[in-house]
């Protein structure tokens, strides 16, 4: 598939003209009111940069590690369900993208194709996120498939006991998704996690959804491998704060006990680059990931972390900052945002504004 698309405000119009209303809904909507959605985009551009200068920033390393595995930029790919209804090849085309760019990418346990011929895809690296819909023997056999599979890491979903109120899904949309057995999700507990851990052994285990420091603290005490902070974009609980806002207590409460990742409205290098001088490891991406696959598949999601590296590397460069291990907290600092806040408010270009 040849991709024509120059920056990413391209990619969201080419996006838009090939995706259909329901997936486009999908994709964009959030809970409720979408406060929750907003406050992600808010509490990134209520951070300013505090940039130093005079510094040599000819060569700029942007690559970090993923539990143990290197990335070529502190972005990962966050797993979404559904892909198979707006690509041909469903998440196989993330497979691909993560593979040739050189990331590393979650896959749902609700997209097609199977586990399996997923895996089979590609050697590389990646993680598969579990949502529980069974009883306990089945969320064991499911994570004993994943780890059988090859995969390097399995991530628990745990913001999810009831499905979020997606107002802008229509109800045929709704009746689809809201499936009995999503109820087992609300027996989800600490023993489960547990119970996860024990049947996966070694293999590195991340927990996502966290919102607190409190739970990011019994995260930790769990010890589990990574705690991936995320409010699953604003599609599960209505007006909680904007993860960048949570991640400093999230950072103090986990105390280097394990690797931190963030997701959340995180659609421009900048914001990447706030979340990592505040201490996240790494960053993932959910609805620009949409986008880029809806533009142009797994091209397309190659070409957009490409504007990304890109994007990156000259914020590093303007900050004076030529490795990520050097960012600390003194690079940002509070400030008042400047447009209001929105799914579409990082690319002020747009003819509209806003895609309907
Ligand atoms: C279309 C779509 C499908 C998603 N499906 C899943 C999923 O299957 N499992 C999950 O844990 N999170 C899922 N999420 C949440 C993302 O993993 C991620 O937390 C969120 O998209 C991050 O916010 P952002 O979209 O603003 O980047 C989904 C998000 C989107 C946009």
């Amino acid at each position: 598939m040849a991709v024509h698309f120059n920056n990413v405000h391209e990619m969201l119009l080419m996006a838009r003209r090939n995706l259909s209303q329901d997936n486009w809904d999908y994709i964009n909507g959030a809970a409720e009111t979408e406060t929750s959605l907003r406050r992600n985009r808010m509490s990134i551009d209520s951070l300013a940069f505090r940039p130093r200068v005079c510094r040599d920033v000819r060569k700029i390393d942007m690559s970090t590690t993923f539990l143990g595995d290197k990335i070529r930029i502190p972005v990962l790919l966050a797993p979404m369900g559904s892909i198979h209804r707006w690509t041909p090849k469903g998440a196989v085309e993330v497979d691909i993208a993560a593979e040739e760019f050189g990331t590393i990418n979650f896959i749902s346990t609700v997209t097609e194709p199977s586990l399996e011929e997923i895996a089979a895809n590609s050697p590389h690296p990646k993680s598969f996120q579990i949502y529980v819909r069974g009883d306990d023997d089945w969320i064991k056999a499911l994570a004993k498939r994943a780890v059988d599979a090859g995969y390097k890491s399995i991530t628990l979903t745990v913001d999810s006991s009831f499905y979020g109120n997606r107002e802008r899904l229509s109800p045929t949309q709704m009746a689809l998704r809201n499936v009995p057995e999503r109820d087992f999700q609300k027996g989800i507990t600490w023993d489960t996690v547990k119970m996860v851990q024990d049947t996966i052994g070694d293999v590195p285990f991340i927990v996502k959804g966290i919102m607190t420091g409190e739970d990011a603290a019994i995260a930790a005490e769990h010890e589990v491998d990574c705690v991936y902070i995320s409010n699953h974009g604003g599609r599960q609980m209505d007006h909680v704060y904007g993860n960048i806002d949570t991640l400093p207590e999230i950072v103090a409460a986990v105390d280097g006990r394990c690797e931190v990742i963030i997701d959340g409205g995180f659609t421009r290098a900048g914001d990447m680059i706030k979340a990592i001088a505040l201490g996240a490891d790494a960053v993932a991406i959910g609805r620009l990931q949409a986008w880029a696959l809806g533009a142009g598949e797994a091209e397309g999601l190659v070409k957009c972390l490409e504007l990304l590296e890109i994007e990156i590397e000259r914020t590093m460069g303007l900050l004076g900052v030529t490795n990520l291990d050097q960012l600390d907290p003194s690079y940002v600092g509070p400030a008042m945002p400047v447009r209001l806040p929105h799914e579409h408010s990082a690319f002020p270009h747009l003819p509209d504004g806003r895609i309907p």
